[in-house]
Protein backbone atom coordinates (compact mmCIF):
# COMPACT_ATOMS: atom_id res chain seq x y z
CA UNK A 1 0.00 0.00 0.00
CA UNK A 2 1.17 3.45 -0.74
CA UNK A 3 1.67 5.37 1.78
CA UNK A 4 0.51 8.76 2.87
CA UNK A 5 2.47 11.36 5.47
CA UNK A 6 0.28 12.72 7.80
CA UNK A 7 1.42 15.45 9.79
CA UNK A 8 -0.67 16.79 12.91
CA UNK A 9 0.14 19.63 15.40
CA UNK A 10 -1.35 19.34 18.68
CA UNK A 11 -2.85 22.30 20.69
CA UNK A 12 -2.13 21.16 24.54
CA UNK A 13 -0.04 18.16 26.03
CA UNK A 14 -1.93 17.67 29.14
CA UNK A 15 -3.18 14.19 30.53
CA UNK A 16 -4.86 13.37 27.18
CA UNK A 17 -2.22 15.12 25.00
CA UNK A 18 0.59 13.19 26.17
CA UNK A 19 -1.20 9.71 26.45
CA UNK A 20 -1.73 10.67 22.73
CA UNK A 21 1.68 10.83 21.66
CA UNK A 22 2.74 7.75 23.75
CA UNK A 23 -0.39 6.04 21.65
CA UNK A 24 0.62 7.10 18.46
CA UNK A 25 4.35 5.62 19.05
CA UNK A 26 2.70 2.45 19.91
CA UNK A 27 0.62 2.11 17.11
CA UNK A 28 2.34 4.13 14.30
CA UNK A 29 3.44 0.98 12.11
CA UNK A 30 0.27 -1.21 12.78
CA UNK A 31 -1.79 1.88 12.05
CA UNK A 32 0.25 2.87 8.72
CA UNK A 33 0.57 -0.83 7.73
CA UNK A 34 -3.34 -1.47 7.65
CA UNK A 35 -4.10 2.25 6.52
CA UNK A 36 -1.10 3.55 4.12
CA UNK A 37 -1.24 6.44 7.01
CA UNK A 38 2.19 7.65 7.75
CA UNK A 39 0.93 10.02 10.78
CA UNK A 40 3.72 11.97 12.97
CA UNK A 41 3.46 14.79 14.84
CA UNK A 42 4.95 17.44 14.30
CA UNK A 43 4.23 20.39 16.48
CA UNK A 44 3.07 20.78 19.88
CA UNK A 45 1.54 23.96 21.22
CA UNK A 46 2.16 24.54 25.13
CA UNK A 47 1.11 27.32 27.82
CA UNK A 48 4.55 26.52 29.60
CA UNK A 49 7.39 25.25 28.05
CA UNK A 50 9.37 24.13 30.78
CA UNK A 51 7.12 21.81 32.18
CA UNK A 52 8.21 18.03 32.06
CA UNK A 53 6.51 16.24 30.26
CA UNK A 54 8.16 12.37 29.88
CA UNK A 55 6.69 12.14 25.56
CA UNK A 56 9.02 10.66 23.11
CA UNK A 57 9.70 13.42 21.25
CA UNK A 58 12.26 16.17 21.02
CA UNK A 59 12.03 19.67 22.65
CA UNK A 60 12.39 21.57 19.41
CA UNK A 61 8.62 19.95 18.66
CA UNK A 62 7.61 22.26 21.34
CA UNK A 63 6.07 26.12 20.86
CA UNK A 64 4.27 28.28 22.86
CA UNK A 65 2.65 30.07 19.96
CA UNK A 66 -0.23 27.99 18.51
CA UNK A 67 -1.10 30.25 16.02
CA UNK A 68 2.67 28.98 14.01
CA UNK A 69 0.58 25.64 13.99
CA UNK A 70 -3.27 26.94 12.70
CA UNK A 71 -2.98 27.48 9.13
CA UNK A 72 0.69 26.62 9.08
CA UNK A 73 0.09 24.51 5.15
CA UNK A 74 2.72 22.09 6.57
CA UNK A 75 0.81 20.94 9.31
CA UNK A 76 -1.91 18.64 7.91
CA UNK A 77 -4.31 18.54 10.60
CA UNK A 78 -5.00 19.55 14.36
CA UNK A 79 -5.49 18.15 17.63
CA UNK A 80 -7.00 20.43 19.87
CA UNK A 81 -6.69 18.50 23.67
CA UNK A 82 -5.56 22.19 25.65
CA UNK A 83 -9.64 22.66 27.16
CA UNK A 84 -11.85 25.33 28.07
CA UNK A 85 -13.39 27.81 25.45
CA UNK A 86 -10.72 30.21 24.62
CA UNK A 87 -8.30 30.19 22.48
CA UNK A 88 -9.37 27.02 21.93
CA UNK A 89 -12.67 28.14 19.84
CA UNK A 90 -10.35 30.96 17.80
CA UNK A 91 -7.67 28.37 17.09
CA UNK A 92 -10.11 25.85 15.84
CA UNK A 93 -12.25 28.03 13.78
CA UNK A 94 -8.45 29.56 12.27
CA UNK A 95 -7.99 26.00 11.65
CA UNK A 96 -11.39 25.06 10.00
CA UNK A 97 -11.01 27.82 7.80
CA UNK A 98 -7.68 27.47 6.45
CA UNK A 99 -8.49 23.86 5.51
CA UNK A 100 -7.37 21.58 7.99
CA UNK A 101 -9.59 19.27 9.47
CA UNK A 102 -9.75 18.98 13.40
CA UNK A 103 -10.04 16.61 16.15
CA UNK A 104 -11.33 18.02 19.51
CA UNK A 105 -11.91 16.59 22.84
CA UNK A 106 -13.40 20.06 24.04
CA UNK A 107 -16.87 19.36 25.13
CA UNK A 108 -17.16 22.23 26.69
CA UNK A 109 -16.65 24.20 23.89
CA UNK A 110 -18.61 22.27 21.84
CA UNK A 111 -21.69 22.73 24.24
CA UNK A 112 -21.27 26.42 23.94
CA UNK A 113 -20.44 27.19 20.12
CA UNK A 114 -20.78 23.55 18.33
CA UNK A 115 -23.12 24.65 15.73
CA UNK A 116 -20.88 28.29 14.46
CA UNK A 117 -18.06 25.15 14.71
CA UNK A 118 -20.06 22.58 12.96
CA UNK A 119 -21.23 25.53 10.03
CA UNK A 120 -17.22 26.28 9.82
CA UNK A 121 -15.96 22.21 9.06
CA UNK A 122 -18.99 22.38 6.71
CA UNK A 123 -17.99 25.48 4.52
CA UNK A 124 -14.80 24.63 4.31
CA UNK A 125 -15.40 20.81 3.64
CA UNK A 126 -13.10 19.73 6.26
CA UNK A 127 -13.41 17.06 9.28
CA UNK A 128 -14.27 18.53 13.07
CA UNK A 129 -14.49 14.99 14.92
CA UNK A 130 -15.38 15.13 18.57
CA UNK A 131 -15.58 11.07 19.89
CA UNK A 132 -13.61 11.37 22.98
CA UNK A 133 -15.60 14.87 24.15
CA UNK A 134 -18.46 12.50 25.05
CA UNK A 135 -18.12 9.48 27.35
CA UNK A 136 -14.20 9.04 26.68
CA UNK A 137 -13.75 6.10 24.98
CA UNK A 138 -16.86 5.20 24.13
CA UNK A 139 -18.41 4.83 20.59
CA UNK A 140 -21.08 7.49 20.83
CA UNK A 141 -20.66 10.52 18.68
CA UNK A 142 -20.15 8.52 15.85
CA UNK A 143 -22.77 5.92 16.12
CA UNK A 144 -25.42 8.96 17.00
CA UNK A 145 -23.95 10.61 13.31
CA UNK A 146 -24.02 7.76 11.54
CA UNK A 147 -25.33 4.61 12.33
CA UNK A 148 -28.62 5.78 14.05
CA UNK A 149 -29.05 9.17 11.98
CA UNK A 150 -32.07 7.50 10.89
CA UNK A 151 -33.42 6.41 14.03
CA UNK A 152 -36.18 8.18 15.51
CA UNK A 153 -34.46 8.63 18.87
CA UNK A 154 -37.16 8.87 21.74
CA UNK A 155 -34.66 9.39 24.77
CA UNK A 156 -31.05 9.07 26.01
CA UNK A 157 -30.27 8.42 29.27
CA UNK A 158 -26.51 8.54 30.21
CA UNK A 159 -23.79 8.12 33.04
CA UNK A 160 -21.46 10.75 31.53
CA UNK A 161 -19.60 11.57 34.32
CA UNK A 162 -17.11 9.01 34.95
CA UNK A 163 -15.68 11.37 38.24
CA UNK A 164 -19.21 11.39 39.74
CA UNK A 165 -19.93 8.18 39.09
CA UNK A 166 -16.39 6.51 40.93
CA UNK A 167 -17.33 8.94 43.89
CA UNK A 168 -20.36 7.27 44.12
CA UNK A 169 -19.47 3.88 43.96
CA UNK A 170 -17.00 4.47 46.14
CA UNK A 171 -19.75 6.39 49.05
CA UNK A 172 -22.06 3.15 47.76
CA UNK A 173 -19.81 -0.30 48.20
CA UNK A 174 -16.88 0.92 50.71
CA UNK A 175 -18.46 3.48 52.67
CA UNK A 176 -15.95 6.06 51.61
CA UNK A 177 -16.70 9.47 52.18
CA UNK A 178 -17.06 12.34 49.35
CA UNK A 179 -13.75 13.48 50.43
CA UNK A 180 -11.70 11.04 50.00
CA UNK A 181 -13.44 9.71 47.30
CA UNK A 182 -12.96 13.09 45.03
CA UNK A 183 -9.58 13.02 46.01
CA UNK A 184 -8.78 9.52 44.82
CA UNK A 185 -10.69 10.68 41.39
CA UNK A 186 -8.07 13.54 41.21
CA UNK A 187 -5.36 11.53 42.04
CA UNK A 188 -6.56 8.85 39.37
CA UNK A 189 -6.90 11.73 36.65
CA UNK A 190 -10.39 11.47 36.21
CA UNK A 191 -11.42 15.12 37.67
CA UNK A 192 -11.28 18.13 36.07
CA UNK A 193 -8.83 20.64 37.41
CA UNK A 194 -11.75 22.26 39.07
CA UNK A 195 -13.65 19.45 40.36
CA UNK A 196 -16.98 21.92 40.17
CA UNK A 197 -17.38 21.17 37.20
CA UNK A 198 -17.66 17.53 37.44
CA UNK A 199 -19.75 17.51 41.07
CA UNK A 200 -22.26 19.67 40.16
CA UNK A 201 -23.51 18.32 36.91
CA UNK A 202 -21.65 20.91 34.34
CA UNK A 203 -19.57 17.78 32.56
CA UNK A 204 -22.39 15.63 32.32
CA UNK A 205 -24.61 18.83 31.65
CA UNK A 206 -22.09 19.67 28.40
CA UNK A 207 -21.82 16.10 26.87
CA UNK A 208 -26.08 15.92 27.17
CA UNK A 209 -25.87 19.08 25.40
CA UNK A 210 -23.69 17.23 22.44
CA UNK A 211 -25.87 14.30 22.86
CA UNK A 212 -29.28 15.93 22.20
CA UNK A 213 -27.84 18.11 19.20
CA UNK A 214 -26.91 14.98 17.69
CA UNK A 215 -29.86 12.82 18.54
CA UNK A 216 -32.46 15.65 17.59
CA UNK A 217 -30.78 17.07 14.95
CA UNK A 218 -31.09 20.79 17.20
CA UNK A 219 -28.81 23.10 18.66
CA UNK A 220 -28.78 22.47 22.05
CA UNK A 221 -26.12 24.28 24.55
CA UNK A 222 -25.28 23.95 27.59
CA UNK A 223 -27.53 26.74 28.90
CA UNK A 224 -30.42 24.81 27.96
CA UNK A 225 -29.30 22.13 30.46
CA UNK A 226 -30.96 21.99 33.57
CA UNK A 227 -28.42 20.53 36.02
CA UNK A 228 -28.17 19.07 39.62
CA UNK A 229 -24.95 17.58 41.44
CA UNK A 230 -24.07 15.16 43.92
CA UNK A 231 -22.48 17.09 46.41
CA UNK A 232 -25.54 16.61 48.76
CA UNK A 233 -26.09 13.05 48.30
CA UNK A 234 -25.58 11.38 51.83
CA UNK A 235 -24.03 7.46 52.57
CA UNK A 236 -27.67 7.10 53.95
CA UNK A 237 -29.45 7.95 50.91
CA UNK A 238 -27.94 5.64 49.76
CA UNK A 239 -28.90 3.22 52.07
CA UNK A 240 -31.94 3.54 51.42
CA UNK A 241 -32.13 3.66 48.09
CA UNK A 242 -30.51 -0.10 48.47
CA UNK A 243 -32.90 -1.25 50.79
CA UNK A 244 -35.65 -0.15 48.54
CA UNK A 245 -34.12 -2.04 45.47
CA UNK A 246 -32.26 0.64 43.91
CA UNK A 247 -28.99 2.21 43.62
CA UNK A 248 -28.15 6.26 43.05
CA UNK A 249 -25.84 7.51 40.24
CA UNK A 250 -25.77 11.39 38.26
CA UNK A 251 -27.81 10.69 35.33
CA UNK A 252 -27.94 12.87 32.25
CA UNK A 253 -30.96 12.64 30.11
CA UNK A 254 -31.96 13.70 26.39
CA UNK A 255 -35.44 13.22 25.73
CA UNK A 256 -37.76 14.49 22.88
CA UNK A 257 -41.29 14.47 23.09
CA UNK A 258 -44.33 15.71 21.26
CA UNK A 259 -46.33 18.46 23.45
CA UNK A 260 -50.31 18.81 23.39
CA UNK A 261 -50.35 20.44 20.15
CA UNK A 262 -48.43 17.67 18.59
CA UNK A 263 -44.77 19.93 18.28
CA UNK A 264 -41.71 18.41 19.12
CA UNK A 265 -39.59 19.22 21.94
CA UNK A 266 -36.52 18.13 23.39
CA UNK A 267 -35.09 18.23 27.13
CA UNK A 268 -31.78 18.42 28.48
CA UNK A 269 -31.13 17.28 31.95
CA UNK A 270 -28.46 16.11 34.77
CA UNK A 271 -29.60 14.97 37.86
CA UNK A 272 -28.92 12.29 40.45
CA UNK A 273 -31.69 9.71 40.44
CA UNK A 274 -32.74 6.46 42.14
CA UNK A 275 -32.18 3.75 39.31
CA UNK A 276 -33.67 0.25 40.00
CA UNK A 277 -30.68 -2.49 40.89
CA UNK A 278 -32.36 -4.72 37.70
CA UNK A 279 -31.97 -1.42 35.35
CA UNK A 280 -28.82 -2.14 32.84
CA UNK A 281 -27.63 1.41 34.42
CA UNK A 282 -27.52 0.55 37.44
CA UNK A 283 -24.45 -1.97 36.76
CA UNK A 284 -21.79 1.13 35.82
CA UNK A 285 -19.79 1.49 38.98
CA UNK A 286 -16.45 3.08 39.23
CA UNK A 287 -15.17 5.48 36.13
CA UNK A 288 -17.46 3.68 33.85
CA UNK A 289 -19.68 5.15 31.84
CA UNK A 290 -22.63 4.17 29.82
CA UNK A 291 -25.07 5.50 27.47
CA UNK A 292 -28.54 4.02 27.01
CA UNK A 293 -30.21 5.19 23.28
CA UNK A 294 -33.88 3.98 23.22
CA UNK A 295 -35.86 4.51 19.68
CA UNK A 296 -39.04 3.57 17.82
CA UNK A 297 -36.89 1.15 15.63
CA UNK A 298 -33.93 -0.01 17.18
CA UNK A 299 -35.51 -0.85 20.47
CA UNK A 300 -32.88 0.05 23.03
CA UNK A 301 -29.04 0.14 23.12
CA UNK A 302 -26.91 0.51 25.42
CA UNK A 303 -23.07 1.35 24.79
CA UNK A 304 -20.57 1.05 27.64
CA UNK A 305 -16.98 1.67 28.12
CA UNK A 306 -14.29 3.78 30.02
CA UNK A 307 -15.51 7.22 30.57
CA UNK A 308 -12.53 9.14 31.48
CA UNK A 309 -8.73 8.83 32.11
CA UNK A 310 -6.03 9.90 29.71
CA UNK A 311 -5.32 6.94 27.93
CA UNK A 312 -8.72 5.67 27.22
CA UNK A 313 -9.89 8.82 25.75
CA UNK A 314 -6.56 9.25 24.33
CA UNK A 315 -7.79 5.70 22.07
CA UNK A 316 -10.71 7.98 21.25
CA UNK A 317 -9.24 11.09 20.07
CA UNK A 318 -6.96 8.65 17.53
CA UNK A 319 -9.14 6.92 16.32
CA UNK A 320 -10.70 10.12 15.05
CA UNK A 321 -7.13 11.26 13.76
CA UNK A 322 -7.09 8.25 11.94
CA UNK A 323 -10.81 8.77 10.71
CA UNK A 324 -10.26 12.41 9.41
CA UNK A 325 -6.73 11.38 8.16
CA UNK A 326 -8.17 8.67 5.74
CA UNK A 327 -11.04 11.61 4.80
CA UNK A 328 -8.56 13.73 3.55
CA UNK A 329 -6.84 11.22 1.20
CA UNK A 330 -10.04 10.78 -0.20
CA UNK A 331 -11.57 14.44 -0.06
CA UNK A 332 -14.54 13.52 1.84
CA UNK A 333 -15.50 14.66 5.14
CA UNK A 334 -18.05 13.81 8.07
CA UNK A 335 -20.49 16.22 8.09
CA UNK A 336 -22.94 17.22 10.85
CA UNK A 337 -26.03 18.77 8.77
CA UNK A 338 -28.03 21.49 9.54
CA UNK A 339 -29.92 21.92 12.85
CA UNK A 340 -32.87 23.46 14.01
CA UNK A 341 -33.44 25.91 17.06
CA UNK A 342 -35.05 23.88 19.45
CA UNK A 343 -38.17 23.61 21.77
CA UNK A 344 -37.47 22.84 24.85
CA UNK A 345 -39.77 20.75 27.25
CA UNK A 346 -41.11 23.65 29.92
CA UNK A 347 -40.59 22.79 33.42
CA UNK A 348 -44.52 22.41 34.06
CA UNK A 349 -44.40 19.79 31.29
CA UNK A 350 -41.86 18.00 32.90
CA UNK A 351 -43.02 14.68 35.30
CA UNK A 352 -41.11 12.56 37.24
CA UNK A 353 -41.30 9.63 40.26
CA UNK A 354 -39.46 11.14 43.48
CA UNK A 355 -37.80 9.83 46.24
CA UNK A 356 -38.11 11.79 49.38
CA UNK A 357 -36.36 11.22 52.62
CA UNK A 358 -38.43 13.46 55.82
CA UNK A 359 -37.65 13.35 59.38
CA UNK A 360 -40.82 13.57 61.52
CA UNK A 361 -42.17 13.54 64.97
CA UNK A 362 -43.04 10.10 65.84
CA UNK A 363 -46.62 10.80 67.44
CA UNK A 364 -50.38 9.19 66.45
CA UNK A 365 -51.58 11.33 63.65
CA UNK A 366 -48.41 12.15 61.99
CA UNK A 367 -48.46 9.74 58.91
CA UNK A 368 -51.58 10.99 57.86
CA UNK A 369 -51.22 14.51 58.37
CA UNK A 370 -48.14 13.99 55.80
CA UNK A 371 -49.67 12.44 53.27
CA UNK A 372 -52.95 14.30 53.13
CA UNK A 373 -50.42 16.94 52.17
CA UNK A 374 -49.47 14.54 49.45
CA UNK A 375 -53.03 14.06 48.13
CA UNK A 376 -53.91 17.81 48.62
CA UNK A 377 -51.48 18.02 45.59
CA UNK A 378 -52.02 15.50 43.10
CA UNK A 379 -48.71 13.43 43.99
CA UNK A 380 -49.92 9.46 44.52
CA UNK A 381 -47.60 7.85 46.88
CA UNK A 382 -46.56 4.25 45.48
CA UNK A 383 -44.63 3.21 48.86
CA UNK A 384 -43.53 4.45 52.06
CA UNK A 385 -41.23 2.96 54.35
CA UNK A 386 -40.67 3.97 58.04
CA UNK A 387 -37.77 3.91 60.63
CA UNK A 388 -38.05 4.77 64.08
CA UNK A 389 -35.81 7.61 65.76
CA UNK A 390 -36.45 8.07 69.31
CA UNK A 391 -39.04 10.53 69.17
CA UNK A 392 -38.42 11.14 65.82
CA UNK A 393 -39.14 8.67 62.43
CA UNK A 394 -37.63 8.76 59.62
CA UNK A 395 -40.23 8.91 56.29
CA UNK A 396 -39.39 7.54 52.91
CA UNK A 397 -41.25 7.72 50.39
CA UNK A 398 -41.59 6.85 46.78
CA UNK A 399 -43.99 8.50 44.67
CA UNK A 400 -45.85 7.82 41.42
CA UNK A 401 -45.02 9.86 38.49
CA UNK A 402 -46.41 13.07 38.87
CA UNK A 403 -45.38 16.85 37.70
CA UNK A 404 -42.56 17.73 38.87
CA UNK A 405 -44.50 21.40 40.03
CA UNK A 406 -46.89 19.35 41.64
CA UNK A 407 -44.14 17.42 43.95
CA UNK A 408 -42.34 20.86 44.40
CA UNK A 409 -45.31 22.54 45.52
CA UNK A 410 -45.90 19.07 48.01
CA UNK A 411 -42.53 19.77 49.01
CA UNK A 412 -43.39 23.41 50.24
CA UNK A 413 -46.16 22.13 52.14
CA UNK A 414 -44.69 19.48 53.78
CA UNK A 415 -41.66 21.58 55.26
CA UNK A 416 -44.44 24.15 56.29
CA UNK A 417 -45.84 21.27 58.78
CA UNK A 418 -44.80 21.36 62.39
CA UNK A 419 -44.83 17.53 62.56
CA UNK A 420 -41.81 17.80 59.69
CA UNK A 421 -38.63 18.54 61.06
CA UNK A 422 -36.43 18.07 57.91
CA UNK A 423 -37.33 17.41 54.03
CA UNK A 424 -33.39 15.55 54.33
CA UNK A 425 -33.15 14.61 50.48
CA UNK A 426 -35.56 15.09 47.47
CA UNK A 427 -34.33 12.82 44.38
CA UNK A 428 -36.03 11.45 41.26
CA UNK A 429 -36.62 7.64 40.45
CA UNK A 430 -36.22 6.27 37.14
CA UNK A 431 -38.91 2.94 36.56
CA UNK A 432 -37.16 -0.27 34.73
N1 LIG B 1 -13.92 14.77 34.21
C1 LIG B 1 -14.50 13.99 33.18
C2 LIG B 1 -15.21 12.81 33.84
C3 LIG B 1 -13.44 13.49 32.23
O1 LIG B 1 -15.00 12.59 35.03
O2 LIG B 1 -15.97 12.13 33.18
C4 LIG B 1 -14.01 12.94 30.95
O3 LIG B 1 -14.71 13.92 30.23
Amino acid sequence: MKSSSIRIGLLGCGNVGAALVHLLAEQHDSVERRTGLNLSIEAIAVKDLNKNRSIPLSDEIFTDDASSIVGNPEINLIVEVMGNIEPARELILGALNSGQPVVTANKELLAAHGAELYAAAENSGVDLLFEAAVAGAIPIVRPLRESLSGEPITRIRGIINGTTNFILTRMAQDGASFDEALKEAQELGFAELDSTYDVEGYDAGAKVAIIATLAFGVEVTSEDVQHEGISKITVDDMKFANQLGYCIKLLAVAERKANQEGRSEVGARVYPALIPLSHPLAAVNGSFNAVFVEGDAVGELMFYGPGAGGRPTASAVFGDVIDASGNLQRSHGALIGALDKPHMIPSENLESAFYLNLKVEDQPGVLAQVTEVFGNHGVSIQSMEQEGMGSEARLIFITHSSREKDLFSTLESLRALNVVSDVDSVLRVIGD
